[in-house]
């Protein structure tokens, strides 16, 4: 009971807004002439009268050009979408891919679900707070970096992975980890991927199937068809 009530205060506390110096109505934010371009692109990808479906693309493309979303991009948001403000923040708040508070460059997301812990995802997250010096939730003093734990991001078989920003990093050992970290301080976006050498999410141990190329044309019909 007591966990539970402490998890509602905790989800409470996630979806609440207060004002701040950098994030409140007022906040400047306006898209640029070129985003607007593609705010109309996104929006025409929808039937008249159902602008309200491009609400996601469209803070996407907010959160993108201004690193995070303060409220006025979702104010802004719903002024373009011609819908009422909340629909917009009922959206923001239900959607983890969507940051209401200032962030680092680089957003490194941990997974630690059961089949990234198995493959000791708790040593890459150990990695990445000792290299840092950050717990989750925290971001560098220099902004280049905020640490997040999250769950399964559907690449388990590649486990333990770490997304950055749109990167996945797959197949990590701490000293991968180590140094893509290192990379990015030094302004280089090293290649996505899994790290154990290996194609995609091909077997380990090579391919067990589908080894030969595939019968052509006309394979197995009878001559006489
Ligand atoms: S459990 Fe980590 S990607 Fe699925």
């Amino acid at each position: 009971m007591r966990t539970l009530l402490a998890s509602g205060i905790f989800i409470s506390l996630r979806l609440l807004h207060r004002d701040t110096a950098d994030n409140n109505p007022d906040t400047p934010f306006e898209f640029t002439l070129e985003n607007m371009k593609r705010v109309e692109a996104i929006i025409n990808n929808y039937p008249k009268g159902h602008k309200q479906a491009a609400t996601i693309p469209v803070l996407d493309l907010a959160q993108r050009q201004h690193g995070w979303l303060p409220i006025s991009a979702m104010n802004k948001v719903a002024e373009i979408l011609e819908i009422p403000p909340m629909r917009v923040y009922e959206v923001a708040t239900f959607y983890t891919m969507f940051n209401r508070q200032p962030m680092g460059k680089y957003h490194v997301q941990v997974c630690t679900t059961t089949p990234c812990m198995l493959c000791d995802s708790d040593s890459i997250l150990q990695a990445i707070q000792n290299k840092l010096g950050i717990k989750v939730g925290e971001t560098t003093p220099d902004k280049l970096f905020t640490l997040a734990e999250v769950e399964c991001l559907g690449a388990c078989v590649n486990a333990p992975m770490v997304q950055i920003n749109d990167n996945y990093y797959e197949d990590l050992k701490p000293s991968d980890i180590e140094h893509i970290l290192d990379e990015l301080k030094a302004g280089r976006v090293p290649p996505p991927g899994p790290r154990s050498g290996r194609f995609s999410c091909e077997p380990e141990g090579g391919l067990t199937s589908l080894t030969e190329p595939p019968p052509g044309p006309g394979f197995g019909v009878r001559a006489d068809l």
